[in-house]
């Protein structure tokens, strides 16, 4: 173990969990726990429990859940190591880790301070002659100005295949470690490091802690591809991290205004829209959009003027609405990006753009005017059509009713026909609704995308039982104890899923060999959902204290013959079940 079990227990002792959680959540009592909104996905109403008791937490929405290290984990990305060395940090205790082991495991500090160095040797080499050609791209081609490029600490990597690793060598990285960061390959044929980054003007990606996580770069002409960017890595993942929210959290709460490339954010900061990011060469996330509700309640989206553009906007529309984002739109023309635009027409317009910019309903709805002539009664029908199913997904009343009065005119119908008809489409999908959501419940039930635990659709009464089994021996220490000393037999062989398996070895294992379990030690060998699944079985298992034994020994005789069935099912083994079915008869009798 790389991190003492006495500072996972000092930690946790010195960690408050509804403390911890509370800064980032709002979190409102009820009765002895705490509820808010969940931060792991997007919802509305409040799914997210606390447990002061038990320092856990979890979400009856999404199924995350854990204690105070798991939270940190799923909730800053980091390994579980890192995750304690942050609360440790925050209660005032030394970590000292224990001999590190091979894991190939690349910490978030050691991606940090390589790609630090990185950056200060692309930059330098932007303003050396060896970069002569990347400083007149951005400067003469793009416009930027020598402010603007240390701002961004924008930089150059050269041609060469070796002066950055090289360079890197000498500030004591290793070639493993410049792989595992992208900063280099390694090459098939001689296993040698080679630089991966060539002759490409450099973005560094910098989180908002004002850490360097990650870089693109740009090749300075027309060839392919046009963005090299690095991958994910411990310390960096595209999905949930904005290109220049570092400098943007800063600069107004009133909104943010969000971009698809790396130069539209720059111009826009260069023109005095500080409030301006970028995704990473993804389209947004949903973790991207809550992100952002940690700074903003609204977002204009700004995208390229082109089809792709559009259709992204619609996208993240959909995304950012699911946060409750009040969200925006602006459409730039004569340009084809937010880039040219500035420079074509200047802040001023572009200002105007931003107090323009339109709601989702008025985007949309002027598209579909767009598309059809209001002159032709065939058109019409379509168009009132379309306007019905978009209003329809409205949840508010009085919003339909204004939407509909809005439109009605333009269509030359009146609003009251059109507020039925949106009435009628709404019912209507509501109904759909409600038949898919009974389906998905139906196959859900029968363990069908149960992806933290695949095993459960072969089975699923056996995985239950586990589940049950597993629940309980975490909550009691006397139900261990029954293990232990055999008063009930059961082995990591009678347990049905490998997930059952791995979790009943590693806990008789900690109960047997280490002084008795611990939740908050399962994090070193188990992922974040599987946390949140433990976490899951051990809440459910709760309010049986009292019976707790009977549930105990029902759910071990229901596994080991379950696990029998699938297991005879499995070999057809004929044998096997008519045995089954006699031992069966027996001890009915
Ligand atoms: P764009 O092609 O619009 O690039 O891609 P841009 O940043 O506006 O650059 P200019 O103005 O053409 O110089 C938008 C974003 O998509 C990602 C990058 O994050 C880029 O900023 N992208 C694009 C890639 O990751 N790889 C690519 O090959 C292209
Ligand atoms: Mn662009």
């Amino acid at each position: 173990m790389m991190i003492p079990r006495e500072v996972v227990e000092e930690v946790r002792h010195r960690t408050d969990i509804v403390e911890l959680i509370g800064s980032y959540v709002t979190l409102k009592r009820a009765g002895s726990n705490f509820g808010g909104l969940c931060p792991f996905h997007s919802e509305k109403t409040p799914s997210f429990t606390v447990f002061p008791d038990s320092q856990s937490f979890y979400c009856f929405g999404c199924g995350a859940g854990g204690d105070a290290i798991t939270f940190v984990m799923k909730n800053d990305n980091l390994d579980y190591p890192s995750a304690i060395e942050v609360l440790a940090s925050r209660a005032g205790i030394r970590v000292v880790r224990e001999q590190e082991k091979e894991k190939g495991g690349l910490t978030r500090s050691r991606v940090h301070d390589m790609n630090r160095e990185a950056a200060k040797f692309f930059h330098k080499c932007l303003l050396d002659p060896i970069g002569a050609e990347g400083l007149k791209y951005l400067t003469e081609k793009r416009g930027l100005s020598m402010a603007l490029i240390k701002h961004f600490g924008l930089g150059f990597a050269p041609g060469s295949f070796n002066m950055l690793t090289d360079y890197m060598h000498k500030k004591g990285f290793t070639d493993q470690e410049l792989a595992q960061g992208f900063l280099c390959g390694i090459s098939q044929k001689n296993g040698r490091a080679y630089d991966y980054f060539r002759n490409r003007v450099m973005f560094p990606i910098i989180d908002t802690a004002g850490n360097v996580i990650a870089f693109g770069g740009r090749v300075m002409d027309d060839s392919k591809p046009k963005y090299l960017n690095s991958s994910d890595t411990p310390a960096f993942q595209k999905r949930k991290n904005l290109f220049a929210l570092n400098f943007a959290k800063n600069y107004s709460t009133e909104r943010l205004i969000l971009c698809e490339g790396y130069m539209d954010v720059i111009s826009l900061h260069a023109y005095g829209f500080e409030n301006a990011v970028a995704t990473l060469g993804t389209a947004i996330t949903p973790e991207q959009a809550r992100l952002m509700t940690k700074y903003t309640k609204q977002v204009v989206i700004c995208y390229d003027a082109d089809e792709a553009g559009q259709r992204a906007a619609i996208k993240a529309m959909e995304v950012l609405g699911q946060v409750g984002m009040d969200v925006r739109v602006l459409h730039v023309t004569d340009a084809k990006d937010p880039d040219e635009f500035l420079r074509k027409f200047g802040d001023a317009r572009f200002r105007r753009l931003v107090e323009g910019s339109r709601t989702e309903f008025s985007y949309k709805s002027e598209k579909i005017f767009a598309k059809y002539s209001m002159d032709i009664p065939e058109e019409r029908i379509k168009a009132s059509e379309e306007l019905c199913a978009l209003i329809a997904l409205s949840p508010s009343k009085v919003e339909r009713e204004i939407y509909a009065s809005m439109v009605a005119d333009k269509l030359h119908i009146s609003a009251e026909s059109l507020k039925n008809d949106v009435e009628r489409t709404r019912s209507k999908k509501l109904r759909a609704a409600k038949q898919k959501e009974g389906k998905d419940a139906s196959l859900a039930a029968r363990g069908y995308g149960d992806r933290v635990n695949p095993d459960t659709a072969k089975n699923v009464q056996a995985v239950a039982a586990e589940e049950a089994i597993l629940g309980l021996l975490m909550l009691y220490p006397e139900h261990r104890r029954m293990i232990t000393s055999g008063t009930i037999v059961l082995g990591e062989d009678d347990f049905f899923s490998g997930l059952g398996k791995r979790t009943f070895a590693r806990v008789m294992q900690m109960e047997a060999e280490e002084g008795g379990f611990d939740y908050s030690l399962l994090g070193e060998d188990f992922s974040i959902d599987e946390m949140g699944r433990l976490q899951s079985m051990l809440q459910r298992r709760r309010a049986l204290a009292e019976n707790g034994t009977a549930v105990l020994r029902a759910s071990v005789e229901t596994l080991k013959q379950q696990k029998q069935r699938s297991d005879a099912r499995e070999s057809g083994d004929a044998v096997g079940s008519i045995k089954q079915l006699l031992d069966a008869k027996k001890k009915k009798i």
